[in-house]
């Protein structure tokens, strides 16, 4: 039996295909599976296209950085929930409701094996949740679905040098990333860097993945060799 958290970006739920919504039917059928072999899963949606509509409608007239996450946090609620009715219509094991908070969110592991959460206070994103659960709830490692193939040295959309990494140390991540500190409500970068730094604090394996490709997500959650990018400890490596 093993735990593992999945941070799914917001924007996967929103692919731009036609079928759109088989992404979500096949992450339903992957968790399904994990629940029958005993593992636990805690799943932390981020928010998306409806966080990122409703922080630009509404950063022109509100001036706190505090309440536009708070708006973010509504998204991801929202998009948490339609995993979480979606997981608990086809018969997963799933929690009856969405936390608000991680320690909440362990305490709901103890009568389910499916945990969905989206965001919990202001300050930070859910990957940083996502990771933060995984420590408390001792999660073997923490799988960042994004929507690129691996973490790059600089943005490959503006730098056609980007070099692409397999494998990362904790410190070489955070130096990718930046210093841990949350700037503004909205988009952030490749993963939350307060995130990285509790995940580097706690020495947990974070997994970076595109989680549009479901076979990646599949393999890492199994513990098998994915295409993406390990962060792990020097020692590990
Ligand atoms: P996301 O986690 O979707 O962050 O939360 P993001 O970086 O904008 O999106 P991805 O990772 O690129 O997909 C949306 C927004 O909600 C607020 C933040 O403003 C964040 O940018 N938020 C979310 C919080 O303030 N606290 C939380 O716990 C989660």
């Amino acid at each position: 039996m093993a735990t593992i958290v999945l941070a799914l970006g917001g924007s996967l739920l929103r692919p731009e295909v036609e079928e759109r919504h088989a992404w979500l039917e096949e992450l339903v059928s992957i968790i399904r599976d994990r629940v029958l072999v005993d593992d636990r899963i805690g799943i932390v949606v981020g928010g998306g296209a409806p966080a990122r509509e409703g922080i630009a409608l509404t950063r022109p007239i509100v001036d706190n950085e505090d309440r536009l996450d708070r708006i973010g946090i509504a998204a991801t609620r929202l998009n948490a929930t339609m995993v979480r009715e979606s997981l608990a219509d086809a018969g997963v094991m799933v929690s009856g409701t969405i936390p608000h908070s991680i320690n909440e969110a362990t305490m709901l592991f103890d009568e389910r094996p499916v945990v969905v959460m989206g965001g919990t206070t202001p300050g930070h994103t859910t990957d940083a949740v996502a990771i933060r659960l995984a420590i408390a709830s001792g999660a073997e490692r923490c799988i960042i679905c994004t929507n690129v193939d691996r973490v790059y040295d600089s943005d490959p959309q503006n730098d056609p040098t980007a070099k692409a990494h397999d494998m990362l140390t904790h410190e070489e991540f955070q130096e990718i990333v930046g210093p841990a500190e949350h700037t503004h409500a909205g988009p952030s970068g490749v993963v939350d860097p307060m995130g990285v730094a509790d995940a580097t604090s706690a020495n947990l394996t974070l997994c970076i993945l595109d989680g549009r490709e479901h076979s990646r997500i599949k393999s890492a959650i199994e513990g098998e060799a994915f295409h993406g990018t390990i962060v792990e400890s020097e020692k590990s490596k």
